[in-house]
C-alpha cells in the first residue's frame, strides 16, 4: 500500500495556522516534485497532484482539476473531495474567472465575489490556478475550503510555481 508522500496526519478540514500551512506545504512540495519527475501526461499529473495535494493542504474540502474542454467550458477533471459541477462556463464563478484572465484568485470569502457557484453551500473561501500552457490556458486547478481565509498569496505563489515546472512538458 501506498502511504503517500509521509506528511504528518492531521484531521480533514483542519484549518492550521497560515505558518503551519506553509511550513507543511513547503515539506510537501520535494516530494511531490520527486513523484512527478519525468510524468508528462497531463491526466496522470493532474490525478496525482490532486491526491497529493488533498494530503498536504488539509482545509481543503475540494482539492482538484477542471479542464478547458472547448472555448469558453471547463469540465470537471481528477479531484478529491465533496462532488463538483461537472461543467463551468469560463463566465461563471471563480473558476471562470482564473480560466477567462489567466490570473490567480485569491477569494478569502466567496460571499464577496460577485457570481460565485455554489457547488457546495459550504465553500467560504479558494484559491483557484490557471495552468497557462504555451500561452494558453488548458485547466485549472480549484482548492476550496468550508474556511474563510483558506488560503495566502505565499500557498498560491509556492502552488503556481509547482504548476509552471510539473505541466511544463505536458501533453494534454
Ligand atoms: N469553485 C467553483 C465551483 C467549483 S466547485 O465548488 C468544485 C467556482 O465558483 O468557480
Amino acid at each position: 500500500m501506498s502511504e503517500g508522500i509521509l506528511l504528518a496526519p492531521v484531521a480533514r478540514g483542519t484549518l492550521l495556522p497560515a505558518a503551519e500551512r506553509l511550513a507543511r506545504l513547503d515539506e510537501a512540495l520535494p516530494r511531490i516534485r520527486a513523484v512527478l519527475d519525468g510524468e508528462t501526461d497531463a491526466v496522470a499529473l493532474e490525478a496525482t497532484l490532486a491526491c497529493l495535494l488533498w494530503e498536504t493542504l488539509v482545509q481543503t474540502s475540494w482539492c482538484g482539476f477542471y479542464r478547458r474542454v472547448d472555448e469558453r467550458t471547463l469540465a470537471v477533471g481528477p479531484y478529491h473531495g465533496t462532488m463538483g459541477c461537472l461543467r463551468i462556463d469560463f463566465a461563471r464563478g471563480v473558476c471562470g474567472a482564473a480560466a477567462r484572465t489567466a490570473e490567480i484568485q485569491l477569494v478569502p470569502d466567496v460571499a464577496l465575489f460577485p457570481g460565485h457557484i455554489a457547488c457546495d453551500d459550504a465553500t467560504r473561501s479558494e484559491l483557484v490556478l490557471p495552468l497557462v500552457i504555451r500561452g494558453r490556458v488548458e485547466a485549472v486547478l480549484d482548492l476550496d475550503s468550508i474556511h474563510l481565509d483558506a488560503f495566502t498569496r505565499d500557498e498560491a505563489q509556492r502552488l503556481a510555481t509547482l504548476l509552471a515546472d510539473a505541466f511544463a512538458s505536458a501533453r494534454f
